[in-house]
């Protein structure tokens, strides 16, 4: 990349196309996701190197519990191992969080999240944020739900309901998002970060999640680079 780019603070990455590209292969789905997983490795160390501040990266949604069990699990035991076999050279400088409902995760599954989340990388460059379990729908709500019980405990009152006290509020603890890139050739969010992409900018790509390189990355970078917010202002 030019040195004259603009780099987004917080990009949120949409993974999506791993069934696609696993069943181009003639493999079963949860292979794409095993490539996903390590193609999400790869460029949370780009970001990393780049000195990209926020990532979001969308790894399962609350509506991804229609697939069928066997994926499901197939996807929650993918996140356990990549949890387990955390390097920890190779994530010095990046912390983990986790966004979305954590309620229906078993316990082993919520001890390794807490260790990921509780980890000491060093002094933090990119903060990786996994969406598990996450829709921005139930991100809202959980908002609300959380505002209403201040009230009640006379924490909050209702003249003080504002967009600050709904975002922080929110499950992401950043910015809002400045750049989203979806793969996969869909050009939908999906219940991802509703709330936060509302002055986002958005680049969707033709190619698969589980094919994406750093260069697909770079290119979704310059393309944010040449576009020109307003905000609504002149
Ligand atoms: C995204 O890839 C990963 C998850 C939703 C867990 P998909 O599994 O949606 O892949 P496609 O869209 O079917 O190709
Ligand atoms: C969005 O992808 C969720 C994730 C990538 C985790 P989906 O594949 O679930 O989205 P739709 O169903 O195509 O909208
Ligand atoms: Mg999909």
């Amino acid at each position: 990349m030019t040195d004259k780019i603009l780099l987004p603070e917080h990009i949120g990455i949409i993974m999506d196309g791993n069934g696609r590209w696993a069943k181009k292969r003639g493999l079963p789905r949860n292979m794409g996701h095993k490539k996903g997983a390590e193609v999400f490795e790869d460029i949370s160390k780009y970001c990393k190197e780049l000195g990209i501040k926020w990532l979001t990266v969308y790894a399962f949604s609350t509506e991804n519990w229609r697939r069928p069990k066997e994926e499901v699990d197939g996807v929650m035991n993918l996140m356990r191992s990549y949890l387990k076999n955390m390097k920890k050279a190779a994530n010095e400088h990046i912390a983990v969080r986790f966004i979305g409902d954590k309620t229906p995760f078993d316990e082993d599954l919520l001890r390794l999240m807490e260790e990921a989340e509780n980890a000491d990388v060093g002094e933090v460059i990119t903060t990786v944020q996994i969406a598990l379990n996450y829709g921005g729908r139930d991100e809202i709500v959980h908002a609300v739900k959380e505002i209403v019980n201040d009230i009640k405990a006379g924490k909050l009152s209702s003249e003080d309901i504002s967009e600050e006290s709904i975002s922080a509020r929110l499950y992401s603890g950043t910015p809002e998002a400045d750049l989203i890139i979806r793969p996969s050739g869909e050009e939908r969010l999906s219940n991802f970060l509703i709330w936060e992409s509302a002055y986002s900018e958005f680049v969707f790509m033709d190619v698969l999640w589980p094919d994406f390189t750093r260069k697909d990355l770079d290119k979704a970078i310059e393309e944010y680079s040449r576009r020109n917010r307003r905000f609504g202002g002149l």
